[in-house]
């Protein structure tokens, strides 16, 4: 297995090992691991791309949040990115489709709104549009570390919370629906999480993120967004450039990533699988105390 660098301290290409290999081979899978702990960012080029493949690649990791995608029935391994119609056609501009994808669009980290939140989601391109469409990232574990001391003392143990409709609000009020605000109510995590492999503390905020313990809810919500310019510094982002084949896995502890706007005429899909965080991934860390 041979690993290029993709950005400056973080993302990596693996080669010489495929996400099938991953799947059938515990030797392949721990090398992976090793990789995806201390790069948070994984790209595997010109793979066998197909649902179960990709379903037995991401179960290696952990287990696998349950995404309700309609088009593909309730309780499906796999959440559906797409513009696509379920009639096969391209939705309006306006369509729920494209707004959740602009959504998307907004720096986050995934199922930060969840109960158990992820360890890591693995996307990979079914359709390409053309032009547009890029993934984003930029690596909270090295925006932590660029902080001062005091700043990392007075984050460490704060406690933000996150809610869905926080993220989805900012597109449109009825972009979440009634029924997600009640399944999805509000859920609260420490603001670094620890990566028990190595250590080394990230940063754990996301757009679903807006209130923090203690704090004035206009000052914490410019905290926050504070925190999420600095992560996201121009300088400090990598921009992955989607080709047919590509296979991406991001650690959802360590990474923002947001999805680039494209040609909404065109079509543009994607399928994640998402690897929920465990005890082991250290869950218990970024668990906040109980409140008083
Ligand atoms: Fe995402």
């Amino acid at each position: 297995m041979e690993l290029v660098p993709l950005a400056d301290g973080f993302g990596a290409e693996v080669r010489g090992v495929s996400i099938l290999d991953v799947a059938v081979d515990a030797d392949a899978y721990r090398a992976v691991r090793e990789a995806f702990e201390a790069h948070s960012l994984l790209l595997f080029r010109d793979q066998p791309i197909a649902d179960d493949i990709q379903v037995a690649y991401s179960r290696a990791f952990g287990p696998l949040e349950l995404t309700k995608a309609a088009s593909l029935g309730e309780n499906s391994f796999y959440s559906r990115l797409t513009n696509l119609g379920p009639d096969g056609r391209i939705v309006p501009p306006d369509h729920r489709q494209v707004l959740i994808a602009q959504a998307n669009a907004l720096w986050h980290t995934d199922s930060s709104f969840k109960k158990t939140p992820a360890l890591a989601s693995v996307l990979t391109a079914r359709v390409l549009p053309g032009d547009g469409g890029e993934t984003e990232f930029a690596s909270t574990r090295l925006a932590w570390e660029r902080l001062p001391a005091a700043r990392q003392e007075s984050l460490k143990d704060a406690v933000a919370t996150h809610s869905y409709a926080n993220s989805r609000d900012q597109i449109h009020p009825d972009l979440a629906t009634n029924l997600e605000r009640q399944q999805l109510p509000p859920v609260r995590w420490r603001m670094s999480w620890r990566n028990p492999a190595n250590g080394r503390r990230a940063l754990y905020i996301a757009s679903h993120a807006y209130a923090i313990d203690g704090m004035e809810d206009r000052a914490a919500r410019q905290l926050l967004a504070e925190l999420v310019d600095d992560v996201t510094r121009r300088d400090k982002v990598y921009v992955h450039r989607w080709r047919q084949g590509d296979a991406v896995m991001w650690d959802n502890r360590a990474m923002l990533h947001r999805g680039r706007p494209w040609d909404y005429a065109r079509e543009r899909s994607m399928i994640r699988t998402t690897i929920s965080a465990t005890l082991a991934d250290g869950l218990d860390d970024v668990r906040p105390p109980p409140k008083h």
